[in-house]
């Protein structure tokens, strides 16, 4: 007997959600159209909505249900705070800011980027720095990969980045002291140059 167990290959074509994963992936190239806001709708529910109306319970878990992540959405028009209870989008600038949600330059016409921000106020105060921090990252890394997989089972396309400029951010957010930036994630279609460099790269 070897020392491994050698498993079959993932049946893929038996389940739709292991089909959606297959097409899980990170994109640099969005088109510039908008989204509709049903889409935008279904995107933050998928996100990080409320799955379980009776209790309050979110598409994401969060330690101890304290929910402490808050999904902030530019786009063309303004800047929003996603509230999951109606659902709405609340205004918090109505200005493009969409090229401060990121270093690289497809944040600026990707035509959605969520910034996820970790509110340590909803933790308990004498909770060790570690595990605010650990708890805070692990909550926003559940939401981007909700993100990416209803991305992916709609025909869009998603990155997430941590290269963003903090501390500018923070001041065009109006974020208070208990709010931290952890990473943003741009949402949108396919950019059809992006898939013609793809291609011209592939055959060259
Ligand atoms: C914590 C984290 C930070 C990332 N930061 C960036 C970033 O700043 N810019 C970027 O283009 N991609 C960023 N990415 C995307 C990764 O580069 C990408 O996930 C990786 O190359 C694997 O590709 P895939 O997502 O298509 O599997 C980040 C991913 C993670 C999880």
């Amino acid at each position: 007997m070897g020392n491994e167990i050698v498993l079959p290959p993932p049946d893929i074509k038996k389940s739709t959600f292991l089909q959606t994963i297959q097409k899980r992936h990170t994109t640099r190239d969005y088109a510039t159209k908008q989204l509709p806001i049903t889409e935008v709708s279904n995107i933050l529910y998928a996100a990080y909505g409320i799955n379980r109306p009776k209790t309050g319970k979110r598409t994401a878990p969060s330690a101890h249900d304290w929910q402490y992540v808050d999904i902030y959405v530019s786009d063309a028009n303004g800047l929003y705070i996603f509230n999951p209870q109606k659902p709405s989008l609340e205004i918090i600038l109505e200005k493009d800011v969409r090229k401060k949600t990121g270093i690289q330059e497809y944040p600026a016409s990707a035509p959605l980027n969520f910034v996820y921000v970790v509110n340590y106020a909803r933790m308990p105060q004498d909770l060790p720095e570690k595990e605010k921090s650990l708890f805070g990252i692990t909550t926003v890394g559940a939401i981007v990969q909700n993100v990416y997989l209803y991305a992916a089972s709609a025909e869009l396309v998603s990155g997430v980045r941590a290269d963003i400029r903090r501390e500018p951010l923070r001041k065009t957010m109006k974020l208070n002291d208990d709010q931290e930036i952890i990473l943003a994630q741009s949402v949108g279609y396919p950019s059809v140059v992006g898939e013609v460099k793809k291609w011209v790269h592939n055959i060259f």
